[in-house]
């Protein structure tokens, strides 16, 4: 379980990818993992888009000047929503799963990078042909990575926990 620990602490965004393409096999075991992911009522309101057709990279790649990562992915993950299916929590849920996916997929030696898909929801369904009702909470590039991107600064726990009450420090 300590290793499961330690899975968490060394995922890293990957925006560098190796130009070898990345087996079904090994895909399906990233998406199936994602399915495990918590949902409110257990409503799993998520659905996965796989993209590897460049053409549809690349117009994804360019979205918008955060998303160039995918131009050099051999292949996308977009993690549909359905609001109707989790109308409170959908965004929370699809995240659970987009979480799952990135993780999963690093303990399969994968590199993986969340690109924002918030701002361009229309645009993104319109590039995977998926219907108007769905939300695409995020696009994952995907792939071997070619980078080991030194870890960014995480905030100290005295930074971000309170006892009780808002305000009191926690001093373990
Ligand atoms: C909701 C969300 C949107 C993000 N959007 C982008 C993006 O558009 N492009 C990008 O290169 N990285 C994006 N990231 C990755 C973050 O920049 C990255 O997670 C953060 O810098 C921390 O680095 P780490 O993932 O290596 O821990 C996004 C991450 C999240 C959770």
């Amino acid at each position: 379980m300590e290793r499961c620990l330690d899975l968490l602490l060394t995922r890293r965004s990957v925006r560098k990818f190796e130009g070898r393409e990345v087996s079904d096999e090994l895909l399906r075991k990233v998406l199936d993992a994602a399915r495990y992911a918590p949902s409110a009522r257990n409503s799993q309101p998520w659905e996965f888009v796989i993209v590897k057709d460049r053409k549809l990279i690349e117009e994804l790649g360019k979205v918008h000047r955060y998303a160039s990562p995918l131009l050099n992915a051999p292949l996308a993950v977009v993690v549909l929503c359905d609001p109707e299916a989790s109308p409170t929590s959908y965004l929370v849920d699809c995240a659970n799963a987009t979480i799952y996916l990135m993780l999963a997929a690093h303990a399969l030696g994968l590199g993986s990078v969340w690109i924002q898909s918030l701002r361009d929801v229309e645009r993104v369904l319109e590039i995977v042909g998926a219907p108007a009702n769905r939300v695409p909470v995020a696009i994952v590039a995907m792939g071997y990575p070619a980078e080991r991107p030194t870890p960014p600064r995480r905030k100290e726990l005295s930074e971000l926990v309170h006892l009780n009450k808002y305000g009191t420090r926690w001093e373990a």
